[in-house]
């Protein structure tokens, strides 16, 4: 077993221990606008929804040569953007858009996706993605020690663009995945797919289990108690 400190390793060598091992990664494909209006569109596969009520999502965006990436920096200007889920009939436009392009090159162009008005945010959204979170940034937090700085940015799903295609209301999961075809990040440039899937039904562990919750347990008890006399 390989067992060492942070500090004993090349960032590098951490890096790819963590991106090799942290997977698969999902990918969010986040569309943003600077202050002079040009659109930017980059995926970032440090992601994940934090939390449900209130939905929120975060991602990470590492400094580039010392300074922010265009996302970064369009966000400290004009603090709302878009995630796009990636499906595999975007994947190869996705890759397209990641790509060193100058902050006046819109990642539209070079990838070939189609911007359309955002509904409630005024940034790009691309028309080909089955799923577009539209959000408010709620904390931009700036990470990191000197020579590696990191953009840590959380935002508020203000808007929701689901396909139809996608939606079955009478599944137990109402989306379809297997028409999303949502595709994860792994290491170095690989990406998988997520058509090999399994079911794990989860432990049923009933209130009067001698192992289930306590205030559980308790909403039982004085379900069980008769009523106070007079009462
Ligand atoms: C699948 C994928 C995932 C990526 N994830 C990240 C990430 O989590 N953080 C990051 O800083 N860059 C990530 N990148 C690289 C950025 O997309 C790339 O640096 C891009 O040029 C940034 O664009 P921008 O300067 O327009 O913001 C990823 C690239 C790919 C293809």
């Amino acid at each position: 077993m390989a067992s060492f400190a942070t500090a004993d390793k090349p960032g590098a060598d951490l890096y790819k221990y963590l991106i090799g091992t942290v997977v698969p990664r999902p990918i969010a494909f986040v569309s943003t606008r600077s202050r002079e209006g040009n659109a930017n569109l980059s995926p970032f596969s440090f992601f994940n929804a934090i939390t449900g009520n209130p939905p929120l999502l975060a991602f990470s965006v590492n400094d580039r040569g010392g300074e922010m990436k265009d996302t970064s920096r369009n966000i400290n200007e004009h603090p709302e953007f878009i995630v796009h889920i990636v499906g595999e009939a975007i994947a190869e436009q996705m890759n397209l858009a990641c790509g060193d392009y100058g902050p006046d090159i819109s990642e539209f162009a070079e990838s070939g996706l189609t911007p359309v008005p955002g509904t409630a945010v005024d940034v790009p959204r691309v028309a080909e993605a089955m799923v577009a979170f539209e959000c408010k940034l709620l904390h931009h937090l700036r990470l990191g020690r000197e020579g590696a700085q990191t953009s840590h940015i959380i935002g508020e799903v203000i808007h929701w663009h689901v396909d139809d295609r996608i939606i079955d209301p009478a599944a137990r999961s109402p989306i379809l995945v297997d028409v999303l075809k949502p595709i994860g990040r792994m290491g170095a440039v690989e990406y998988c797919r997520t058509t090999d899937r399994f079911s794990l039904e989860r432990p049923v562990i009933r209130p009067e289990d001698p192992r289930s919750i306590p205030s559980r347990k308790a909403a039982l008890a004085a379900l069980a108690r008769p009523p106070a006399p007079g009462r």
